[in-house]
């Protein structure tokens, strides 16, 4: 016999595998996990390891991402009362009623209430704005406390965000400026909310100076409204070329170029573009929100999101609310709002509704600058199982999470639903189908 010398086999254990699953570029793959990162993505990987997870036919997708919430607000849908009117100004003031009555521990609780909600729906990254109009700052101190106990399974941005106005509100600036200091990452606004466009117009201009000096990113909720000639996104994309800040700034919204006249906007996409200012639209928030003040033909308020691709902006879709003074719905699943988007913006072609599917997870991730985002090796081991075969049909079925991985740990699970049909010869099986 001859002895065959071999090199000692590598012990290779992880701790977890993820097995067969289909990733969102249509790669059939094992991942690896050792602890909370990613050490391998491989066809196949043959190894022992903690626990298995048969992902066969799945759709194994990095986390989704919220690139605007409002985690201050969410969960107090009724509290004190309804919006009648439906519109963004009766949101407003309602929150202005419910913000005096509101409490730390009752704003996070319900904060840490909507996080479990989101972990169940794999949606493990959110940049949240914190209103900073209150001389409490009450709901700057929640959040914070809240970033830190999630921060093992959520990665949360806070903004800082004058809701009455920067200028408009008589202590917002300074509070803004002290949200800042106390930790608060991002840099907020509301342009379109001050007294004057010119107030707006020199809002956006300080808030950005300030992001500058401090190496701050700047998120401002910009031309939230159906006046054609709200154009402080012209501002925006100015004032971060001016200072430098490109690729650090977001115009959330911006509906207002819904009604923009046409070559307006050809003049205003490429500036955007050239100083690499991102865009956040809210799906849901916007079609419910904006043309409220219209009879028919009624506008659909979202901003031009094909036509921003077509020039070379980024764009995330953002959640915006869930049951609180502007939205009576939702569910922290992003594939609601990626469905929506979809829709309101008529994606869709099969690159296209990819498309919105990215929106809602790695183009989200890029525009918060998450740099351990994604399924590579070395990365964080965040990811979610769906029962659908690629990512259309994860819009198409808004599908089940079947599991979520956080940091390396399996944090939610639920069994496959099937329904059992009772339809003489014919099998029970149910929307599940092959896509292009
Ligand atoms: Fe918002």
């Amino acid at each position: 016999e001859t002895a065959i010398f071999r090199e000692p086999a590598i012990e290779m254990s992880f701790d977890l595998i993820v097995k067969g699953g289909t990733l969102p570029d249509g790669r059939t793959a094992d991942i690896a996990v050792s602890g909370d990162r990613i050490a391998a993505v491989e066809p196949r990987i043959e190894a022992e390891a903690g626990r298995v997870i048969d992902a066969s036919g799945c759709l194994v997708s990095p986390p989704f991402v919220d690139p605007h919430f409002h985690m201050d607000a969410t969960l107090s849908y009724g509290i004190p009362r309804i919006n009648a009117s439906g519109t963004l100004l009766e949101g407003i003031a309602l929150w202005g009623e419910l913000k005096p009555l509101l409490t730390r521990e009752a704003v996070k609780e319900r904060a840490l209430a909507y996080c479990d909600w989101a972990v169940s729906m794999g949606l493990l990254a959110i940049r949240t704005h914190v209103d900073t109009c209150d001389d409490r700052l009450l709901a700057v101190e929640a959040l914070l406390e809240v970033r830190k106990e999630i921060s093992p399974y959520i990665d949360l941005q806070l903004v800082a965000f004058p809701q009455d106005g920067f200028y408009r509100d008589p202590t917002a600036r300074q509070n803004t400026i002290r949200a800042l200091d106390m930790g608060v990452e991002i840099v907020g606004g509301i342009p379109h909310f001050e007294r004057t466009m010119e107030d707006g117009r020199r809002s956006v201009t300080e808030l950005c100076e300030i992001a500058a000096e401090r190496g701050l990113m700047v998120d401002l909720h910009c031309d939230e409204t159906d006046d054609p000639l709200s154009r402080h996104v012209e501002q925006l994309a100015y004032e971060t070329q001016r200072l430098g800040l490109q690729g650090r700034v977001n115009g959330s919204h911006l509906t207002s170029m819904h009604s923009m006249d046409n070559y307006y906007v050809s003049k205003l996409l490429p500036l955007m573009a050239e100083a690499e200012v991102s865009a956040i639209p809210n799906p849901l928030i916007n079609i419910v929100l904006q043309g409220r003040h219209d009879t028919y033909p009624r506008r659909r308020g979202m901003t031009r999101v094909p036509e921003m691709l077509k020039a070379g902006i980024r764009v995330g879709f953002g959640q915006d609310c869930v049951l609180d003074p502007w939205y009576s719905l939702g569910t922290a699943d992003m594939l609601d709002v990626a469905f929506m988007g979809l829709h309101v913006a008529q994606m869709t072609s099969p690159q296209d509704m990819r498309r919105c599917f990215d929106m809602v997870t790695r183009e989200s991730a890029a525009i918060m600058g998450l740099e351990d985002y994604g399924l590579e090796p070395g990365r964080k081991a965040s990811l979610v199982v769906l029962d659908a075969g690629d990512p259309i049909e994860a819009i198409r079925l808004r599908a089940e999470r079947l599991c979520v991985v956080a940091g390396g740990k399996v944090v939610a699970e639920r069994p496959r639903r099937d329904t059992a049909l009772s339809l003489p010869g014919r099998p029970g099986s149910v929307n599940r189908r092959h896509t292009v």
